[in-house]
């Protein structure tokens, strides 16, 4: 099967060299091709270039893409979408006047979330949340990590990876699954944290790696949730465990999580918030990937992580959404990258740098798609007719998205 794509207006973000991630000054570079075409093999990206160079095979299928752009699909390192039921009440709560914090101390939160999903079934929680796997791929995303940690349970915890996998299984999307027990203390170890953080360990971790159910492992590492010490041990754990960390940092208060995270090598650490300069300082030179979700601090009023001071120092950042019932209820990019121009002064070739190959490097799939490459996977958004890129932030609220391919079959769900 091989598709060609032909015409198009632009394509956007080609790399012919192999690139893992891009920081500081490079995050305000995005090649693209004027008048371009793109041939689809087996699913692979397998040519692309200026439409003069336009091979003349026997396609199965020619696309005229006049008036078009094309871009990677948007990658998503950041969501919670495996869920129960909403807490559309606790946002009429914040509406009237509650924190997030004061909903959480009254039993709301990640609590409420976490008894909602206790007592649905597997099959059912398969079917509400691949509802909204179907909404992100709509809205363009082509790679997404999902994330446990409304369970809080070894049963319920279980239930949600399983979910993921099933996920997994059944979509042609590229998913990855982070571990998240340590995601709040439930109310029956209220005052025995640290027999619960055992739990996570001694009981659901050894089943998760028999079942090969995460990658990663992660940790809300936050004032009133868990500490950093608490951090260091679930680390370890996971890490015993095959798992790399990828974690909650900085969230509302800075206490030391940025410095462990990048300690125990973690892939990303998110949210960041608040950052303090020696936060920065710590993250300079590593391999660790600063993930700003500015939809978390758009819903919950909270600052815009800084992205510009670390960009300006030398970072990378990448994008994500947060998706999840609480904090952030929705998985648009396109609403993320407007968002981060306009909040954050992002420019659009940053944003679009942060949504697509930053975010597939903090999911451990920067060889698989996030750039317009040979080989790699032919995960594609297809433009409505725009006038040049910078229009995607541009037209905040809406998307300019007309098709969106996965693994080079149109997705029409
Ligand atoms: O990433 N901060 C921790 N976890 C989620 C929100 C949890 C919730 O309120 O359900 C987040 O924002
Ligand atoms: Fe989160």
């Amino acid at each position: 099967m091989t598709t060609l794509f032909k015409n198009i207006k632009e394509l956007i973000q080609v790399r012919t060299e192999p690139v893992a991630f891009l920081s500081g000054k490079d995050m305000a570079i995005l090649p693209t091709i004027k008048n371009a075409f793109l041939v689809v093999e087996n699913g692979l990206i397998a040519n692309f270039g200026e439409m003069a160079e336009c091979p003349n095979n026997d396609f199965s299928e020619v696309i005229d893409a006049t008036g078009k752009m094309m871009l990677p699909s948007w990658c998503d390192s950041h969501t919670h979408i495996v869920y129960a039921g909403n807490r559309e009440s606790e946002f009429v709560d914040r509406i009237n006047g509650l924190s997030y914090k004061e909903i959480a101390n009254n039993g709301g939160g990640i609590l409420n979330s976490a008894k909602k999903l206790q007592e649905t079934s597997e099959d059912d929680l398969y079917k509400q949340s691949k509802l909204r796997l179907e909404e992100i791929i709509k809205l363009g995303t082509g790679a997404v990590e999902i994330k446990s940690g409304y369970g809080l349970t070894e049963k319920a915890e279980l239930k949600m990876l399983r979910v993921i996998k099933r996920l997994k299984k059944n979509y042609p999307i590229e998913i990855k699954a982070t571990f998240l027990g340590a995601h709040a203390v439930p109310a029956n170890y209220k005052n025995n944290k640290a027999d619960y953080l055992q739990m996570l360990i001694d009981d659901v971790l050894p089943k998760i790696s028999e079942e090969k159910l995460a990658e990663y492992i992660d940790i809300f590492c936050e004032t009133g949730y868990f500490s950093v010490e608490d951090t260091e041990l679930i680390l370890e754990a996971g890490k015993k465990h095959g798992l790399t960390p990828k974690i909650h940092v900085n969230q509302f208060t800075a206490i030391g999580g940025v410095q462990a995270g990048i300690k125990h090598g973690a892939l990303s650490v998110d949210h960041l918030e608040e950052m303090r300069d020696e936060d920065i300082a710590a993250l300079q030179n590593t391999n660790t990937m600063p993930v700003a979700l500015p939809s978390c601090s758009y819903f919950l009023s909270i600052p815009y992580t800084p992205a510009r001071k670390m960009i300006d120092a030398g970072l990378p950042l990448a994008l994500a959404t947060d998706y999840n019932p609480g904090s952030t209820p929705s998985g648009n990019m396109n609403f993320v990258i407007s968002t981060a121009c306009i909040k954050m002064k992002m420019t659009p070739e940053e944003a679009i740098n942060a949504a697509t190959i930053n975010g597939a490097y903090a999911m451990g799939l920067e060889k698989e798609v996030g750039t317009i490459s040979i080989g790699k996977q032919a995960n594609l958004i297809v433009t409505e007719p725009i006038n040049s890129y910078g229009f995607i932030p541009y037209s905040f609220g809406n998307h300019q998205i007309d098709f969106v391919y996965l693994k080079g079959k149109k997705w029409l769900v």
